[in-house]
């Protein structure tokens, strides 16, 4: 096992506009120093091999609660240093992605059975609904901004009528949305950390109503699921709103990068594209192949529950571990010429949705998303094209996502 330190903090490099913008050269060069990285200046271990990382995800040693990070957002000294930070991430702790066993298992199996294949593949129908509507609105085509007009509103819509949350709410959903996206950064300043704060009370607010109402009416969706895991104490009622806030927004942007990436890889490829659409049956390695390629996510992180040996070092216990998935999906060591964007890929073990008891409980409905957005895409247009320079957002760190996909489509009917 190979370990580099250096002096230089990573975090300068990683907050760069250029790394933003295309960050796979620096990751490669990165990860031929070694598959793991321990960074001095800010204690972090950064994990660049997919094996290694696999291993790491998938253990037991490693989880997700950062009260266990030493000296993190969490730890006491925090409480007076940066008092903010430390409501924020208390407030956001209570949810099934920052704990560790046993809460994890009581909290994931509350939605498990709403996220079984056979549940997903039941949700195919109202994603494609939501497909046609959007598709309809724009007509003929012609020069569209895909982001805003396809690849945002789509997987919004999609986890909002999961819980029947009403169309009227999706600007607040995605304001609120927007600014709690943000809280894992190390970007984010402390009027974003004020704002998310004030987000996560609103969104709290809502959900809470929700709840409220969904009592006097009850139905028969993930929100009554919900509802009856509060009702019988398996959740508290802060783990039932967090849980609630956080499954809109991890079932929201990460979708969005996903056909938003996603979309941008194939029309940087148009020979895929055009592959893809001769044969609809590589639609979902295509999609595989994307989240592979263009992770919508740059970081997955591990807090050690206890010391960690790999190879020859040891990550002790309450360190903060952070796997780069952009250098760990094209580590050559697992993927044949991982440069390349191939939608037949025939051996794609990527790691954009984790691995290990964390592992993305929505892959299942991501992935159909994915493949029915480009399938109504390709079944509506005959003609889809770049339009211009696309741009990345660069005011956040982890999610790696576009603001700007200028797209032609057209139609020869
Ligand atoms: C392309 C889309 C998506 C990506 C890239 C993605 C990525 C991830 C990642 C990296 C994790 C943490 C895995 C780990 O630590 O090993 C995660 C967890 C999670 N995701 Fe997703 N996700 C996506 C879509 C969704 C959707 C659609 C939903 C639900 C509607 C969802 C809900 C969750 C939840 C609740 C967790 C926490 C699971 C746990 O801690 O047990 N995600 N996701």
């Amino acid at each position: 096992m190979s370990t580099t330190v250096n002096e230089t903090s990573w975090w300068d490099t990683i907050k760069d506009t250029s790394f933003l913008v295309n960050p796979y050269p620096q990751l490669k060069a990165w990860r031929e120093q070694g598959a793991i990285h321990h960074d001095r200046a800010s204690d972090i271990y950064f994990v660049l091999g997919h094996r290694e990382f696999t291993k790491i995800a998938r253990s037991p040693k490693m989880g997700r609660d950062t009260r266990l990070w030493r000296d993190g957002w969490a730890s006491p000294a925090n409480q007076t240093k940066n008092p903010l930070a430390y409501q924020l991430y208390s407030e956001i702790q209570p949810q099934m992605i920052n704990v560790n066993p046993p809460d994890h298992r009581r909290m994931r199996g509350v939605f498990e059975d709403a996220f079984k294949p056979a549940a997903v593949a039941a949700m195919a129908t109202m994603i494609e609904a939501e497909a046609t509507r959007l598709l309809d609105a724009l007509g003929d085509g012609g020069e569209v901004e895909f982001i805003e007009r396809y690849a945002a509103p789509l997987p919004l819509r999609v986890v909002c009528n999961l819980f029947e949350i009403p169309a009227e709410m999706d600007d607040s959903i995605r304001r609120w949305s927007d600014s709690l996206i943000r809280v894992l950064d190390i970007m984010t300043t402390h009027e974003q950390r004020q704002e998310a704060l004030e987000a996560l009370h609103e969104f709290k607010a809502y959900v809470s109503g929700l709840i409220v109402e969904r009592r006097k009416h009850p139905g028969n969706c993930m929100l009554d699921t919900l509802v009856a895991a509060f009702d019988d104490g398996t959740l508290s009622e802060d783990e039932a709103l967090m849980n609630l806030v956080s499954m809109q927004i991890a079932g929201h942007e990460t979708t969005v990068t996903l056909i938003g990436n996603g979309m941008l890889c194939l029309l940087r490829n148009p020979e895929q594209l055009a592959r893809m659409r001769a044969d609809r049956s590589l639609v979902p390695s295509a999609v595989e192949e994307c989240l592979r390629y263009e992770p919508g996510g740059n970081m997955i992180m591990r807090v050690a529950i206890e010391d960690f040996p790999m190879g020859d070092i040891v990550i002790p216990a309450g360190s903060m571990v952070l796997g780069f998935i952009g250098a760990v999906n094209r580590d050559p060591a697992s993927f044949d010429d991982p440069e390349r964007f191939d939608i037949a890929r025939a051996n794609n073990p990527q790691m954009t949705f984790g691995a290990g008891a964390h592992t993305c409980i929505g892959a299942g409905l991501a992935r159909l998303e994915g493949t029915v957005a480009f399938n109504a895409l390709l079944d509506r247009f005959d003609r889809i094209e770049l339009a211009g320079e696309s741009r990345w957002r660069l005011d956040r760190m982890n999610a790696r996502s576009l603001e700007y996909l200028p797209v032609r489509l057209g139609r020869s009917v």
